[in-house]
């Protein structure tokens, strides 16, 4: 399984800036990836199309949205659609994202409509889950994560999800904070969700990718990625420059 290293883009970057960006990381680079790592672009959408010709000829780098809504088209003003997505030659969408839980008061069965109709229309979906600092310390990790992966993951089948499904634990505490969750943290959460991935799909479960997110950066993403239980980063601040992205998909695990 190839560890998947996610630039979150969020809110930044002009169409400009984006274009500047990915031709130094794609040099940087020198146009390929490591052979165990896919790297995925998840811009604003606005830079999608600008982004999608300058890594279509290379392999190893993909594009993904950090939302969509979950229809084919309508009187949704403001939104956007896994066929405009797709038109874009984007596969992967976020669905989950703390931010989208948090600031714009997205709720698990929203989510859960996300990562099902992302899947039917053919996008790779990687849903984000974690706890706040508050369920942290009222001991409710395993309670939230396991809410909210049985809501992101409703009436999903499991010939659904055949290599188009990523989790993603990002701890809330730690998203934009430069607090990383601790490795003995890290390894137990992942450890839970596996075995709750396992349940529910008994023969997949097992090729579902998890990545950690949370503060990720060049310092400590060997550390992160020497853990076995983890597949892959989602990087949101350090995933902006070139120079700090591109460090960090080729790190080694130590
Ligand atoms: P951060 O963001 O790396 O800046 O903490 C992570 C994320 O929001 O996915």
């Amino acid at each position: 399984m190839k560890m998947c290293m996610a630039a979150n883009w969020k809110m930044f970057k002009t169409r400009g800036e984006a274009v500047q960006t990915v031709k130094e990381l794609l040099k940087r680079l020198d146009y390929s990836p490591p052979q165990d790592r896919e790297v995925l672009i998840i811009p604003p959408f606005t830079a999608i199309s600008t982004i999608s010709p300058l890594i279509k000829d290379f392999s190893g780098f993909s594009l993904g949205a950090q939302n969509f809504y979950p229809a084919d088209q309508g009187a949704y003003t403001g939104e956007i659609s896994p066929n405009m997505l797709l038109d874009l030659d984007c596969q992967y969408a976020l669905a989950g994202h703390s931010e989208r839980r948090h600031i714009f008061q997205e709720s698990d069965d929203l989510i859960g409509a996300k990562v099902k109709f992302g899947l039917k229309k053919g996008l790779k979906m990687i849903l984000c889950i974690g706890e706040t600092l508050e369920e942290r310390k009222a001991d409710q990790i395993e309670t939230v994560l396991q809410r909210q992966l049985e809501k992101g993951l409703q009436n999903i089948s499991e010939k659904n999800i055949q290599n188009n499904l990523c989790i993603a634990y990002e701890p809330v505490w730690a998203i934009g904070t430069g607090e990383v969750a601790g490795p003995k943290d890290i390894e137990e959460a992942h450890a839970y969700v596996r075995g709750r991935l396992k349940s529910v799909f008994p023969q997949e479960g097992d090729q579902v990718r998890i990545l950690y997110g949370g503060s990720v950066k060049t310092d400590n993403c060997s550390e992160i990625i020497a853990i076995d239980k983890v597949n892959g980063l989602l990087i949101g601040g350090a995933g902006l420059q070139a120079d700090s992205f591109s460090q960090i998909i080729t790190a080694a695990a130590s």
